[in-house]
């Protein structure tokens, strides 16, 4: 079965000295992590994503601050999750579209990616998202 857009919640490690999560490929997120890459620097006016990759999956996780992410389907549903909490990663599989928005100023939004950068596997499209969805 095809994994779906899930919320992970990864164990803390907390003692008196303060936090410490561990991600680990192929354990804490279902992929081997390649590469990674983080969004600072956004605020609640900017919308980035807008796109879906034909073959890379993702774990986002708003290490600093808070941020929402919305999925569209090929229908055009849409779901919207928050990232408000260091240890809570959002795994977004392949061919799914994306929307990343609502930055809090100090929004630090960390993605682990299964694939190296490749620009293009990236659908910036959503008409051609939804072609290549098939529906
Ligand atoms: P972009 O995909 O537009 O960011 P977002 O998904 O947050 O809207 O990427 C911004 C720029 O960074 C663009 O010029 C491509 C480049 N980039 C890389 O070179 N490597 C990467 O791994 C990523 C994610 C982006």
């Amino acid at each position: 079965m095809k994994s779906r857009v899930k919320m992970l919640s990864f164990a803390q490690n907390g003692d008196n000295r303060g936090h410490l999560v561990v991600v680990e490929g192929k354990k804490d997120v279902p992929f081997d992590i390649k590469r990674t890459f983080y969004i600072y620097g956004s605020d609640a006016s900017v919308v980035r994503g807008k796109h879906a990759n034909r073959r890379t999956q993702f774990v986002l996780i708003n290490v600093s601050g808070t941020s929402k992410v919305k999925i569209i389907d090929a229908y055009g549903r849409e779901t919207v999750y928050e990232l408000d909490r260091p240890h809570i990663g959002l795994y977004i599989p392949s061919m799914t579209w994306k929307e990343m928005y609502d930055f809090s100023e100090d929004s630090v939004l960390l993605c682990l990616a299964s694939e190296h950068y490749d620009a293009k596997e990236y659908i910036r499209d959503f008409q051609e998202y939804v072609k290549e969805m098939g529906k």
